[in-house]
């Protein structure tokens, strides 16, 4: 959740690298901020609780001199966020400075033997105890990397940390477990990183570390190791290279381009992100090879995490509904639940927009380890779920740098239902002139989801839900799973407590709830006429019923009490529906965000990509 970056140059005053790497991480985590730079004699910390650029400017962080340098923005774990809580952490003399992203299960006995040692830890953190761990070895240990890596070996949990050494002012120290960090390769400089648009306006030349490796990277030199069971071995020069992969997209696509928000920018960006998520995928073999897994295996389990769980929900209606097949959505942080009960003739579906979500991840080792195969369902490459799972296919949404997913909802949407048709050919339930035509009538989604954002900027009014604090967003079929992305959107940026559940439920309790003006929008999907019961029911009782739907689709009575709200027709295909009424439940949570003063990207107590159990 925290985002780490470090930089060591040949020639250049690195503050002004980390400053930029430091507004790229925000996203991750943003409750504190700190620095630590060397100039030839001393390392010096900087840091506070607070937002990026009250930061830099406060300490004048671009104007320090020295040519390596730590930065972190943190997300706090343990410990709230305070000056004395952010990082860099440092051991008792002032001489070791870390960062770290992740989470040490064995903090509590660190903490004690340390303390016992005579260590003084002055922070709540995990952190501070690897910096007092590092001083502590160097006692035995003829390096400082030395130290370092026997330092790694007693760390339990989750971590990608990077370290700078004031004997050694030219090199920084790294190791990676369960926590994402990458090498940017450069010219008279390397840098290490959580998350690649940290330093891509720098270098394009990405190494992505794995799980298990540790090393150093001077301004010319990276050298990377792996802890094994024999001790440290070096992954040699010419695997290292080939490890080397270019960055394709630009610094542009990850910046906000005039918008206010990234979100908006995001939300706007769905025609081009679906349309590349189409194209880039439609023709890949990968689909078939998933298909064929797919229609063939006992059990598909379909997991993942807050919005990619929601995809996942709208897979597995596809599923059953092109392909006749009977799938299980698992929340991932549940994975426990159906641990035993999983084989190797079971398929799990693996879907994070990151790759990096610890739940997500725990998931997938769980099933893998009792043999089922994995499919992951990605948008970054490299990411630590495409080098876990058997079969990998990629979004192609481009970076998503709001904390909120939008562009990459409807991206996993579109290429979960490509995955659907596909299964269904495999499973012999369409034939390829069939599958042909399905695939064919996707190729609207583009233009359906651009007229649903013009729309709904249009008629959602800036305080859409008054002074309201709750509200239902409900739904029945299909549109159950797009109201309860709908409610999480509302929820985390507009902090209004909006519930979800399947539109037929309201009289088996929640109904009790509405009273006059209470608010109730309806994702009205074409799979569910049913629902026009359950509108009238809320409108009976005096709610303020809002139904969100494609334009060519009749609900089979009017209700005259409620507000019918016409999305862009979907051609009477309800694979489409999704791209007609997602964007209209962003673009109210967006509004009502902006509208109560808040900043829609950077909901509180959230980051970006949860690395943390
Ligand atoms: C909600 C949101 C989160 C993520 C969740 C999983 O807007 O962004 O709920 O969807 O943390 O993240 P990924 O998809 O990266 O695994």
């Amino acid at each position: 959740m925290c985002g780490i970056i470090g930089v060591c140059s040949v020639d250049r005053n690195v503050a002004p690298m980390i400053s930029l790497g430091l507004r790229r991480l925000e996203y991750r985590g943003y409750d504190s901020v700190g620095v630590a730079i060397i100039d030839e004699r001393n390392v010096q910390v900087w840091k506070a609780k607070g937002d990026v650029d009250s930061f830099l400017s406060r300490f004048k962080i671009d104007s320090i001199a020295g040519k390596t340098g730590l930065g972190h923005t943190r997300w706090a774990t343990h410990g709230p966020p305070s000056d004395v809580n952010a990082h860099p952490h440092m051991d008792c003399r002032g001489k070791i400075a870390v960062v770290h992203n992740g989470v040490l299960r064995n903090f509590v006995t660190l903490r004690s033997i340390l303390e016992l040692r005579g260590h003084s830890i002055v922070s709540d953190t995990d952190t501070e105890l690897i910096a007092h761990l590092i001083e502590d070895e160097t006692q035995f240990s003829s390096s400082f990397f030395e130290a370092f890596a026997r330092a790694v070996s007693r760390l339990e949990g989750s971590y990608a940390i990077a370290v700078v050494n004031e004997e050694e002012p030219h090199r920084i120290y790294f190791a990676r477990m369960k926590s994402p960090l990458v090498i940017g390769v450069g010219g008279g400089f390397n840098a290490v990183a959580s998350d690649i648009p940290a330093i891509v306006e720098y270098t394009r030349r990405i190494i992505v570390l794995n799980d298990g490796e540790l090393g150093w990277i001077t301004p010319g030199e990276v050298r990377v190791f792996r802890l094994t069971d024999e001790g440290l071995v070096e992954v040699d020069r010419e695997e290292l290279l080939s490890r080397i992969f270019f960055i394709e997209w630009s610094v542009e696509a990850a910046s906000k381009h005039g918008y206010p928000y990234f979100m908006m920018k995001e939300i706007v960006e769905q025609p081009d992100s679906v349309r590349s998520t189409y194209e880039g995928n439609v023709s890949d073999p990968v689909l078939k090879a998933i298909a064929s897994l797919l229609a063939t295996s006992d059990n598909i389990i379909v997991t993942g995490a807050g919005t990619s769980y929601h995809a996942g929900l709208v897979f597995t209606y596809y599923l059953a509904n092109i392909a006749g097949r009977h799938s299980i959505p698992l929340i991932a942080s549940e994975y426990k639940i159906l641990e035993r009960a999983v084989s190797k003739r079971d398929v799990v579906v693996a879907i994070s927009q990151s790759g990096e979500t610890f739940d997500t991840l725990e998931a997938v080792r769980a099933f893998k380890g009792k043999g089922a195969r994995v499919v992951g369902v990605t948008n970054v490459v490299g990411s630590a779920l495409s080098r876990e799972a058997d079969i990998t296919v990629y979004m192609r949404a481009g970076p998503e740098i709001g904390v909120a997913a939008t562009k990459t909802f409807t991206s996993q949407i579109m290429l979960l239902t490509l995955i659907s048709i596909y299964t269904a050919r495999e499973a012999g339930l369409l034939g390829d002139s069939e599958v042909e035509a399905e695939i064919a009538s996707l190729a609207e989604a583009p233009d359906i989801v651009r007229e649903s954002i013009e729309r709904s900027i249009e008629v959602i009014n800036d305080r859409e839900l008054g002074e309201h604090r709750s509200a239902y967003i409900l739904g029945r079929g299909l549109g159950a799973h797009i109201a309860k992305e709908a409610a999480l959107k509302i929820k985390e940026i507009a902090y209004v407590h909006a519930e979800s559940y399947p539109a037929g439920e309201s009289k088996h309790g929640p109904i009790a709830l509405i009273d006059k003006e209470f608010p109730v929008y309806f994702a009205a999907t074409r799979d569910s006429p049913e629902i026009t019961g359950n509108i009238m029911e809320m409108a009976a009782r005096g709610a303020r019923v809002v139904v969100v739907k494609p334009e060519d689709y009749k609900l089979p009575v009017g209700v005259k009490e409620a507000k019918i709200v016409e999305m862009p027709p979907t051609k009477k295909d309800i694979k489409l529906d999704p791209y007609a009424l997602t964007p209209y439940f962003q673009i109210l949570a967006y509004k009502e965000a902006v509208a109560r003063g808040y900043n829609p990207d950077k909901p509180r107590n959230l980051a970006k990509t949860v690395t943390v159990e």
